[in-house]
């Protein structure tokens, strides 16, 4: 047994702590106690994590004598849609809750996204504890307060700033993660250490594979480092008025990428941001911002952990450079025609670049794909 860490979002009257360890659900009984002011808690989770986690959820309620009802619903992105929004509002409502209702999402960033987001419309909101059960969703999605739903439109265009009241990361339930997964989450751990602490990703280049392969001390120490600069960004612009978009740091070509391949298995989304930050990495090398051997070094650790870096590693008939631009037009990251990307001097230097000429990003695209 580690011990239990806590990181603290500071945002006024909507501060929470975050407790990251192995153990922390088990465990979590206080702390839920303290979370939870009216019964039953509402646990919401998806079939396959209710296989191998609810058990330890349920006890733990249980063990501090709370009162609990589950909603189950299918696993997959597929579940974050206006359907299931709506079949999980009526079912909440089904419980009959009150202002001080609180729903416990027990899952990965879809479980993570979609409760939030219910929380946040339930009697014009009540109360959500996060309890997440992916790398990504530990590292990233549970923290912050961004809540949504995807529509035909694209991902995550309708949703809300809603932030939780406690945050459990539990490193023991990533055992039963399986490993593409695992990377897939990995990506966005290394994209702290990219954005803006060069340190932490020399202590990822030494201690990396030991955290994907489980052990619990390393990933404790990624997954509370990763909360730290989330929390630390998210509680100087909550909304993303500005600094919170260096966390988009290789996702303006990752969702370009996502959006070709459908948002399926060919390519998760930590997958298409590795290979995102090395394009941003590469953009920033072609404007002689940053230097080539950095781009090289991020490369080797993605690859050396098992993480595509190029467009070449996804298995696909062909990419079209004017596809990928045109999706990036249609992101939110677009004003005034002009492409906004996170840009690096160096790893653990990001800044945002607001007038980037999409027939830069095209041609580097090509270059890309022609090699
Ligand atoms: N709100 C934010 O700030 C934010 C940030 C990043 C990503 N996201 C969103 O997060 C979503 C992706 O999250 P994800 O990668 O966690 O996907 P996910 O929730 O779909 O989980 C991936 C798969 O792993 C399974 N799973 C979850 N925990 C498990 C465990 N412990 N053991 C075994 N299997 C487990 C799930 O059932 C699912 O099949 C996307 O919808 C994305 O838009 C949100
Ligand atoms: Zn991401």
């Amino acid at each position: 047994v580690t011990e239990t860490t806590t990181v603290r979002i500071d945002l006024g009257e909507r501060s929470y702590d975050i407790a990251v360890g192995q153990g922390a659900l088990s465990g979590s009984g206080p702390r839920l106690r303290e979370a939870i002011r009216r019964e039953p808690a509402i646990i919401v989770t998806d079939e396959r994590v209710a296989k191998l986690h609810l058990g330890a959820l349920e006890r733990a309620l249980d063990g501090a004598g709370i009162a609990h009802v589950r909603i189950v619903l299918p696993p997959g992105e597929e579940t974050k849609s206006f359907a299931h929004l709506e079949r999980l509002l009526n079912a909440i409502l089904d419980t009959r809750p009150e202002r001080k209702s609180c729903l416990v999402a027990l899952g990965g960033g879809v479980v993570g996204d979609l409760v939030g987001l219910a929380a946040s419309l339930v009697l014009r909101g009540i109360d959500y504890v996060q309890i997440p059960t992916t790398l990504l969703a530990q590292v990233d999605s549970s923290v912050g307060g961004k809540t949504a739903i995807d529509t035909p439109h694209g991902k995550n265009l309708v949703g809300a700033f809603y932030q939780p009241r406690l945050v459990l990361a539990d490193t023991g339930v990533l055992d039963t993660l399986d490993r593409r997964q695992m990377l897939a989450g990995y990506a966005e751990v290394v994209k702290y250490g990219l954005i803006g602490d060069v340190a932490f990703f020399e202590w990822l280049e030494a201690n990396g594979a030991r955290l994907i392969a489980g052990d619990a001390e390393a990933r404790r120490h990624a997954i509370v480092t990763g909360c730290r600069a989330k929390a630390a960004i998210v509680a100087a612009d909550e909304r993303e008025a500005s600094m919170r978009a260096l966390l988009n740091f290789g996702h303006t070509f990752g969702h370009a990428l996502e959006t070709e391949t459908g948002f399926g298995a060919a390519l998760l989304h930590g997958e298409a941001v590795a290979i995102g930050m090395v394009l941003a990495f590469e953009l920033s090398a072609a404007r002689r911002l940053c230097p080539p051997e950095d781009v090289e070094r991020v490369r080797r650790h993605f690859a050396k952990v098992g993480l595509p870096t190029s467009l070449r590693d996804v298995v696909r008939p062909r990419w079209s450079a004017r596809n990928l631009v045109d999706h990036m037009h249609q992101d939110k990251k677009v004003r005034d025609g002009r492409l906004t990307f996170v840009l690096t001097r160096g790893i653990g230097d990001a800044f945002i670049e607001r007038g980037v000429d999409a027939r830069e990003v095209r041609r580097l695209l090509e270059g890309e794909i022609a090699a």
